[in-house]
């Protein structure tokens, strides 16, 4: 496991019901951080921050909150309103709750109404903390950015993940950038002395990145998958989508567009969506008896 999650147990004191931590944010960009950050927080504890961007007259304006240093995975939601104060509410809708599987995955939300309310609601602090080897990074909580601009989220942003978490992401609002840690260098702070990835450590052309001190992924190509990006396949033509989904498949790759009464199979397509989609039915496929409808959704979904 190349992170520790360290369990502190503390008893869940007396059940709180108003937020005692938070506050309002109006201005056009800001930090969101948890009390005390990069420290412990007090637990139990319950924060709410609003984002207000009535006052914005811009058209097309959205709410945009990057995740960039984000340590917890559990009692943070976001959830946005048309009208939001304490004696009225409308059409509240929960947007996000960051969990145990998607807080590395997800970089960006972004709202369309006039408020966005971040709860913290937790009763300890165990699942608040990330320790990377006892040395790199031991904090607790969060410290996000959000804006209130038009357009879509900017595209250069990153989460620790992106700093392979030997190193801290960082938003400076015209741009993003991980600050590496000692021996860490590079855009993604995959580099320098202290780096176990080398150039020849993913093959056909895919990119090495940390994660912690101590392992390393390999993002693929297209045309390419596996650990270490050495196994080839052949992405699918547009008509081969529907074939997977009713063709029994025999676990050969060579055979995988070669539906009964179908003849040969197509021609290669270079098309970077249905090299995902790719990737992931061929994983799928071992599973003995996947309805198609499940499996369309499983795509679908990624
Ligand atoms: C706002 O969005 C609409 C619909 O997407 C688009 O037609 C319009 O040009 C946008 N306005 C501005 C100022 O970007
Ligand atoms: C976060 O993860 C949970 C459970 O894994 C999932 O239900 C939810 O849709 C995810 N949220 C987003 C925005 O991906
Ligand atoms: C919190 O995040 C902001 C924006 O990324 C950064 O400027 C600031 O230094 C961070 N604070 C800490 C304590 O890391
Ligand atoms: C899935 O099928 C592929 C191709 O036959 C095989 O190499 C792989 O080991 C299978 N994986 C599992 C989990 O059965
Ligand atoms: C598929 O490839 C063959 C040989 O390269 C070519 O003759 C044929 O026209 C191609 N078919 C399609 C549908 O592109």
């Amino acid at each position: 496991m190349w992170w520790i999650i360290c369990i502190f147990l503390f008893l869940p004191g007396s059940v709180i019901s108003r937020p005692r931590c938070g506050g309002t944010h109006t201005a056009a960009r800001g930090v969101i951080q948890s009390p005390n950050f990069p420290n412990k927080f007090p637990v139990p504890i319950h924060c709410e921050w609003i984002i207000d961007a009535q006052h914005v007259t811009s058209p097309n304006s959205t709410i945009k909150v990057y995740f960039t240093q984000l340590f917890v995975f559990e009692g943070l939601s976001f959830k946005e309103y048309q009208i939001y104060d304490s004696t009225y509410q409308l059409n509240g809708r929960d947007i996000h709750t960051v969990t145990e599987t998607n807080v590395t995955k997800v970089s960006v939300i972004e709202s369309k109404q006039d408020y966005l309310v971040i709860t913290l609601k937790l009763d300890t602090i165990e699942s608040t903390h990330l320790r990377v080897l006892d040395h790199l990074l031991d904090v607790y909580g969060f410290n996000i950015t959000y804006e209130i601009s038009p357009g879509p989220p900017r595209m250069d942003r990153c989460t620790m993940m992106d700093c392979g978490f030997t190193g801290t992401c960082y938003d400076h609002y015209t741009r993003f950038s991980c600050d590496c840690f000692d021996g860490y260098e590079g855009p993604k702070c995959s580099e320098g002395p202290n780096s176990l990835c080398t150039p020849d450590i993913c093959k056909n052309g895919g990119t090495c990145t940390h994660i912690g001190d101590s392992a390393v992924r390999c993002e693929c190509g297209p045309g390419f998958t596996g650990e270490y990006c050495d196994a080839r396949f052949t992405p699918p033509a547009k008509e081969c989508e529907d074939c997977l989904l009713s063709c029994p498949f025999d676990g050969r790759e060579e055979n995988i567009c070669k539906c009964p009464g179908n003849g040969e199979s197509p021609n290669e397509t270079r098309n970077t969506d249905a090299v995902v989609a790719y990737a992931v039915t061929i994983k799928l496929m071992n599973v003995s008896n996947m309805k198609a409808a499940q499996l369309r959704g499983y795509i679908e979904g990624h």
